[in-house]
């Protein structure tokens, strides 16, 4: 369901929780990683081996998608009093009525409070051209509780200076095949701009002007987040992890772009608007 249109492939042997696209290396690519001079090869001093415990009220903004039977399924984070937003391919064929979001935790089995989603909007270029535009809008059926661990995350008004630093969450696996964390983890990481990022990534045509791109290396970074899974600069949500290399290169990863989205986000989250997606949950509208 996940990869109806895609050609990507899940890191083998990892649950649901673990969903990140991982996309193939181009020719161009893999000849570039003997080039000692691509900062794939480049030792980051601000790497993060492996990830740490999120301190509950850290990332008050993160949600645990989940099926309806506990299982979580991926991450994303809050953005109003009944809106989440995540990657389309999170939630893109699911009926709403299989999904729950668990909020207020950094343990996804047992969360402060869960919500029942009303509908959802995937972005009407979801996938188009491939891997581009991969955000949804979530809408819950009930207004969520604010709390000391459940929070709203602001929309950026500004564009993200390359170099910034910002934080990913995420119940992804924090190993190659390992399981899924119970605890929030989390990798400080380095964002580069769409210029820095084709330069690094050699020009692939799957990374667009709406991807957000940060550095990461063999065991840091997405490999740890999952797909919908938030980053945060400055206090405003950046991006959400929507696909990356296999984890055991060193290309930067791929999110979305909130910056880019925000318009769309906003007016999808004001009520109904035919020209905001092409895709709603209920199939109308
Ligand atoms: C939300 O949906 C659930 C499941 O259908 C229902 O039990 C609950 O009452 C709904 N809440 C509101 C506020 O409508
Ligand atoms: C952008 O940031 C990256 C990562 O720190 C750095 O290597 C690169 O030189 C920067 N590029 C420009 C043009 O500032
Ligand atoms: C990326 O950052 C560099 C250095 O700040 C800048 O020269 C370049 O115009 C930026 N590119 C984009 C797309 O913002």
């Amino acid at each position: 369901m996940l990869f109806r249109f895609v050609t990507a492939f899940l890191l083998l042997g990892c649950g649901l929780s673990d969903a990140i696209l991982r996309v193939e290396l181009s020719a161009a690519q893999r000849a570039k990683l003997s080039d000692p001079a691509s900062l794939a090869n480049k030792k980051l001093d601000n790497r993060v081996v492996n990830g740490f415990d999120t301190p509950l009220g850290q990332a008050p903004y993160q949600i645990s998608l989940q099926s309806m039977y506990n299982e979580h399924m991926c991450g994303g984070a809050i953005v109003g009093e009944r809106h989440v937003v995540t990657a389309a391919h999170c939630v893109y064929g699911y009926n709403p009525i299989y999904l729950r979001v668990a909020t207020g935790t950094v343990r996804w089995q047992q969360p402060d409070a869960k919500y029942f989603v009303e509908e959802y909007w995937v972005h009407c270029n979801y996938n188009s051209p491939d891997y581009n535009n991969d955000i949804a809008v979530i809408r819950l059926n009930d207004s969520i509780v604010w709390n000391d661990y459940t929070k709203p995350i602001a929309l950026p008004t500004e564009p993200l200076a390359n170099n910034t630093k910002v934080l990913l969450t995420g119940w992804g696996s924090t190993e190659y095949m390992g399981d899924t964390p119970d605890v929030l983890q989390q990798a400080s990481l380095t964002y580069v701009n769409y210029t820095v990022c084709q330069e690094e990534m050699g020009g692939d045509i799957r990374n667009g002007v709406g991807h957000m791109c940060t550095l990461t290396h063999e065991g840091q970074g997405a490999c740890h987040g999952d797909s919908g899974g938030p980053l945060v600069a400055n206090g405003y949500l950046y991006g959400l992890v929507n696909w990356g290399y296999p984890c055991a290169v060193g290309f930067p990863d791929s999110h979305a772009y909130v910056y880019y989205y925000r318009d769309w986000i906003l007016r999808t989250m004001s009520g109904p608007c035919k020209n905001c997606h092409c895709y709603a949950s209920n199939y109308g509208v």
